[in-house]
């Protein structure tokens, strides 16, 4: 699957986003591995510890596709459902406002636009994740 990605042009993959909604249209969230990862403890971390780490972006790709990419678009390219998230801040305002955001998710008036996912995936893939959308060129 990943290497299948890994070759897809821009639109092939707009076309998987939305096989990849259909196949995860119940919205449940998937584990994510980080292993190898240094692991971060119960203290909420202010900044990315991960970022440039290479593993870390190889794990938040997997981690993002299977939890985010439904809305936020595949490779992170926003197909307008929701934000794109290349354009946020790459400092660390970009990653109190990112992890605010993965911790509660988004609700205006009463209406959840976007899942919580704290008690779902760990801080180690959160921050993995948060490490590959930095990777992504604003193109
Ligand atoms: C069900 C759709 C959905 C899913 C799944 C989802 N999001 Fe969101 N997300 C949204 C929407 C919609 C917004 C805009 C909310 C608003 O109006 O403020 C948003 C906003 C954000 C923001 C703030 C962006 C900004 O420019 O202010 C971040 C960061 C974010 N999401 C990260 C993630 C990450 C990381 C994941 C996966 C772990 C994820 N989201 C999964 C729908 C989703």
């Amino acid at each position: 699957m990943k290497r299948f990605l890994a070759g897809f042009s821009a639109t092939g993959g707009y076309l998987l986003a939305i096989a990849i909604a259909c196949a995860h249209g119940d919205g449940a969230p998937q584990p994510v591995d980080t292993t190898g990862l240094p692991e971060l403890g119960e203290e909420w971390r202010t900044q990315n510890p991960y970022r440039g780490n290479d593993l870390a972006i190889k794990i938040g790709a997997s981690g993002y596709n299977s939890n985010c990419a439904r809305c936020h678009g595949l490779e992170v390219k926003s197909g307008g459902l929701a934000p794109d998230l290349r354009y946020l801040e790459e400092d660390a305002d970009g990653d109190a406002w990112f992890l605010n955001r993965i911790r509660r998710g988004a609700h205006v008036n009463g209406v959840t636009k976007m899942p919580k996912f704290e008690g779902l995936l760990s801080q180690e893939a959160m921050w993995a994740i948060r490490a590959y959308i930095d990777s992504r060129p604003e193109d």
